[in-house]
């Protein structure tokens, strides 16, 4: 792609749930690893005290050695905690369980849900030139994952393909307008992505034309199916691209960015 193709700044997106195990930390990664592949430059920041990003992605707990926590708490500069991963054009920032307690020490900041959006428009951010910026949120919408919201251009929504998935949508979408009432009110649903999808099961189904029923074209065409490499990868430290390259999973991910990148060059056109 060349450069003139290239918006100035990065599309950030917040990949969010509040519910745990519906595939955000995998689609992060994943998604991350299919528009790297497309040859964008992409940045994945890992707002989650559990850091699964960060390991899926095969940095160590050791190799953290600055984290999330540090940028928005203790103002250690950019460059120091942005890592390479074993993917080309796949850059992280990691996070551990220090980001725990970030939730609590944010309360008593004024600029408590501002820190991350004011840390990704640093202008030391510029020197990547990234293209895209994906967040990992944590399983909850504390202020960590509202700091993703107001730093976000548009959020993404994995939807676990299984009974009640739905349920809790509506939380999820109170708490985005909540932050567009406050404090970003260009903040865009960028889709809902079917996850863990299983085509033989009737249920996988259902969950399917309830959401394309009630959420229309917020909803991906490309579904994620259930596929075991996906679950494999993250033990050996590797996106699925990368670990079966051939898989299900990984071509699933390939189009699930082709999709994410038509539309939002068409919004660009
Ligand atoms: N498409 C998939 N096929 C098989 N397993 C998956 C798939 N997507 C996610 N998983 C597995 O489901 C579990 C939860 O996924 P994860 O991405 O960690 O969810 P979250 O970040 O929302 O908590 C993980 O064990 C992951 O490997
Ligand atoms: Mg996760």
């Amino acid at each position: 792609m060349s450069d003139l193709t290239r918006s100035a700044n990065p599309k950030i997106i917040a990949v969010a749930n509040q519910k745990g195990g519906v595939g955000k930390t995998t689609t992060t990664i994943n998604l991350g690893a299919a528009l790297a592949e497309k040859g964008q430059n992409v940045l994945i920041v890992d707002l989650d005290p559990q850091g699964n990003a960060s390991t899926g992605l095969g940095i160590e707990p050791d190799d953290r050695i600055y984290t999330t926590y540090d940028l928005l708490l203790e103002d250690v500069d950019l460059r120091e905690v942005i890592l390479t991963t074993s993917t080309e054009n796949l850059k992280l920032i990691p996070a551990n369980v220090d980001l725990s307690s970030a939730d609590i020490e944010l309360m008593s900041n004024e600029k408590r849900s501002f820190l991350l959006h004011d840390t990704l428009r640093q202008p030391a951010m510029e020197t990547f030139s990234f293209d895209y910026i994906l967040i990992d949120c944590p399983p909850s919408l504390n202020l960590l994952t509202v700091n993703a919201m107001v730093a976000a251009h548009s959020i993404l929504v994995p939807l676990q393909s299984e009974f009640f998935a739905l349920e809790g949508l509506s939380q999820l979408m109170l708490t985005i307008r909540d932050v567009r009432q406050s404090a970003n009110p260009d903040l865009r649903i960028e889709g809902v992505v079917l996850t863990m999808y299983d085509a033989r099961n009737n249920l996988s189904q259902q969950v399917e034309a309830d959401a394309r029923a009630n959420l229309a074209d917020l909803v991906f065409q490309t579904v994620i199916p259930r596929n075991v490499r996906v679950s494999e990868a993250p033990s050996y430290a590797l996106p699925v691209l990368a670990y079966d390259t051939q898989s299900k999973g990984a071509a699933a991910y390939r189009m699930l960015a082709d999709e994410l990148v038509a539309k939002n060059t068409k919004l660009a056109a």
